[in-house]
């Protein structure tokens, strides 16, 4: 955890909120952003002077680092509202932990937790009226850091930007997907930032998604680079397998990102009494599932959609579909986890935490 002195966080107000021009029942996923947004700027080896203004777009140089050399890393996260008004973050510190982490493995400066802390409590207090309750309902956060120094040499930049921004969202994914099991593509290689959540991550992924989207699949699940053997991420999340009723997913590595829903997942299924696996999968170990018949389900997770069912897997020119159960997991966690995070249930794990 980096810590630093007081902040003097300053606040300028918009004049006008755009809120009444927005249809909460009709939104897409990140394209609409609350009134505010938090900066702050990293100069002479320091953050200095965060602020906190009306959400408008900001001018940089044409050489600015981040549009060269891509260091940029960000975080998803969401803010839920209660029946009673009162607002919630979930596990906000695995956030605040990760960003830092992705920084440090981008040669990028961390940022200090009490300043990441004010800055989405006030965001949250002055943006309130854009967290609607119910379930699926929430405001995304995003935080992001990129390098700005001017110039194109290929170094660290020396100066950043730490930003969140908002954004009011419904769920992410409509519906079951079709994946398809990457055999040449990979997201990440040992060694490499597969870990950080990294811009860069998510850039790679984009022409091999649509690649499989021309052959009818909407995501890729994302193997090893070495053997492409190993089952390792869905799309842009984790990914995880109900074998008879065990489930399994891959530990994390350099080339998976710690999730923060996946070890959700991971602690709520165990509580529930549910047999977890934590252990490498094999593309031939699901295709034998799959044929066996005992691959029940596969699902992704991630803050952004929670939970997201797969209804059918190709691989090499083949597909392959199961029968999920009527009551499935991946059902009974996420309804388990969205009481946590709606303030529905108890908190046995400690995760909600109470902002506004
Ligand atoms: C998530 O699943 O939370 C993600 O990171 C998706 C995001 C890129 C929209």
């Amino acid at each position: 955890m980096m810590s630093q002195s007081k902040s003097n966080l300053s606040i300028e107000k918009t004049k006008q909120s755009r809120i009444d021009q927005v249809d909460f029942s009709n939104l897409f996923f990140g394209q609409t952003f609350a009134d505010h947004m938090y900066i702050c700027d990293y100069k002479d080896g320091t953050w200095h002077a965060p602020k906190i203004v009306p959400y408008a777009p900001f001018l940089l140089d044409p050489s600015t680092s981040v549009f060269h050399y891509g260091q940029a890393v960000f975080e998803g996260m969401k803010a839920y509202k209660d029946d009673n008004g009162d607002i919630f973050l979930f596990r906000p510190t695995e956030n605040y932990a990760r960003i830092n982490k992705s920084c440090k493995r981008l040669a990028m400066p961390e940022f200090p937790e009490e300043w990441f802390d004010e800055g989405l409590k006030e965001l949250l207090k002055l943006d309130r009226d854009w967290i609607k309750p119910g379930f699926g309902n929430a405001l995304y956060l995003r935080p992001f850091v990129i390098g700005t120094t001017a110039g194109v040499i290929a170094s660290p930049s020396k100066e950043y930007k730490f930003v969140i921004i908002t954004s009011p969202v419904q769920s992410y994914y409509s519906g079951d997907v079709k994946v398809l099991i990457a055999d040449h593509y990979s997201r990440a290689a040992n060694g490499g930032f597969g870990a950080a959540k990294a811009a860069g991550n998510y850039a790679g992924q984009f022409y091999p998604t649509a690649l499989a989207q021309k052959e009818g699949y909407q995501q890729v699940i994302w193997t090893d680079d070495t053997t492409h053997e190993k089952l390792e991420e869905c799309g842009t999340m984790n990914v995880m397998f109900r074998i008879g009723d065990t489930l399994v997913t891959s530990p994390v590595n350099d080339r998976i990102l710690d999730g923060v829903t996946r070890k959700s997942v991971i602690a709520m299924a165990e509580k529930m009494g549910i047999k977890v696996e934590v252990r490498s999968i094999t593309v031939h170990e699901l295709v034998q599932a799959a044929e066996n018949k005992t691959l029940k389900e596969i699902f992704g997770c991630g803050t952004a959609a929670v939970i997201s069912p797969v209804s059918a897997f190709g691989y090499k020119g083949k597909e392959y579909t199961f029968e999920r159960p009527v009551q499935t997991y991946a059902e009974q966690i996420k309804t388990a986890i969205l009481n946590i995070q709606y303030n529905k249930t108890e908190d046995p794990f400690g995760w909600r935490v109470k902002i506004v």
